[in-house]
């Protein structure tokens, strides 16, 4: 059952329906236009106005609603001993990470889209090969002219996607993390987030989210927003910049050299763009909802940084919450213990 159909809500059918599952879908949402709107995309699918209608009868929950009602959905769906897939940001606090995360009889899949682009995957697997080296610095761009959300600002709306995707590439949480938001428009939620985050003796990662500055391209999800979707991954010996609007993967093979006291770049080979998959948002999250499918079947559970019984979320859920103290407190937040 996909619970939600809002502006998110016709790239989840599409990819169900991709997967050949559409005809078994049962659509939920409190909003008669929302219904409509997904009546005339999936004249197959069942439409429901409260989920608990058929909460019973459905093998597995696949939550888009507003970030607020994710945890009690997820709880309840538990609860009925559904497996659960939860999109980004998952939850809102801690406790309810700590909450979901503790249960361990059925499936929680994080829906972290980015993990499953096409373009992450070659650059885990060349982080993976030591192709890049010891890594030195992550850098993300997730910003641009770009309306606000009601459920979410700019820190766990944005920053998340790619606080998430540098966490999965370095396989770990940070130590220690600082970072300065701003709320311009008096909404009690961030419009601005610049956020810095440190491992001990490896990479430091800097992130910029926001609404309130240029971005590069029309944005594929959000209709009228300009935003730069992009990451630059620096190691010892190569670099790797991709930006995820254009679709373009470029790749700088360079290691500096000490020259009689001056350290200079040698360039093993020109930068060059690489051949990486283009992915639509359907193809993505088709892919997501795949491995969902996979561990539903397997009851396989990720290890690593995602391996927290919530996919990452509680973990995500932690550092978003170091990431808010840092600003409010204007101080470097530790991570560990
Ligand atoms: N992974 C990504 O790239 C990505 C992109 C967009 C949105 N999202 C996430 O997906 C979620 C939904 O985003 P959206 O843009 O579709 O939101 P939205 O606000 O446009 O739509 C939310 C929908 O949920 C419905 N809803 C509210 N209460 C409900 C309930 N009790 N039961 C069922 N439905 C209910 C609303 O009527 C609405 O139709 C958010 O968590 C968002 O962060 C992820």
């Amino acid at each position: 059952m996909q619970i939600g159909f809002g502006a998110f809500g016709a790239t989840h059918l599409r990819a169900w329906r991709g997967l050949g599952l559409a005809d078994r879908l049962v659509i939920a949402d409190p909003s008669a236009m929302a219904r409509a709107q997904a009546a005339q995309l999936g004249a197959e699918c069942r439409q429901v106005a409260d989920y608990r209608e058929a909460l019973a009868d459905c093998t597995a929950v696949d939550i888009l609603t507003p970030t607020h009602l994710h945890h009690a959905i997820a709880r309840q769906a538990l609860d009925a001993g559904k497996p659960v897939f939860i999109e980004k940001p998952v939850v809102a606090t801690v406790a309810q990470a700590r909450d979901l995360a503790a249960q361990t009889s059925n499936v929680v899949m994080a829906g972290y889209y980015f993990r499953f682009h096409p373009k992450s995957l070659e650059l885990r697997r060349q982080i993976e090969a030591g192709e890049l080296g010891t890594l030195r610095l992550l850098n993300g761009r997730f910003a641009g002219f770009k309306r606000t959300r009601k459920d979410s600002g700019a820190l766990h709306n944005d920053a998340v996607h790619f606080l998430d995707l540098f966490c999965w590439l370095v396989g770990s949480l940070p130590d220690r993390v600082f970072a300065v938001t701003r709320d311009h428009f008096s909404r009690g939620m961030d419009d601005l987030a610049l956020i810095v985050v440190e491992w001990n003796d490896g990479p430091v990662g800097q992130i910029e989210a926001g609404y309130v500055q240029p971005g590069r391209w029309p944005d594929a999800v959000v209709p009228g927003a300009i935003t730069s979707k992009e990451i630059a991954v620096s190691g010892s010996s190569g670099a790797v910049e991709i930006d995820y609007a254009a679709e373009t993967y470029m790749e700088h093979r360079v290691a500096h050299e000490d020259s009689a006291g001056v350290w200079k770049p040698r360039f093993a080979a020109p930068a060059a763009p690489r051949k990486v998959a283009a992915a639509d948002a359907v193809a993505v999250l088709a892919a997501e909802l795949s491995e969902f499918l996979r561990r539903i079947e397997t009851g396989d559970r990720p290890v690593g940084f995602a391996g927290d019984g919530l996919d990452g979320g509680l973990n995500m859920a932690l550092l978003l919450e170091a990431t808010e103290t840092a600003a409010r407190e204007k101080r470097v937040v530790s991570l560990q213990g």
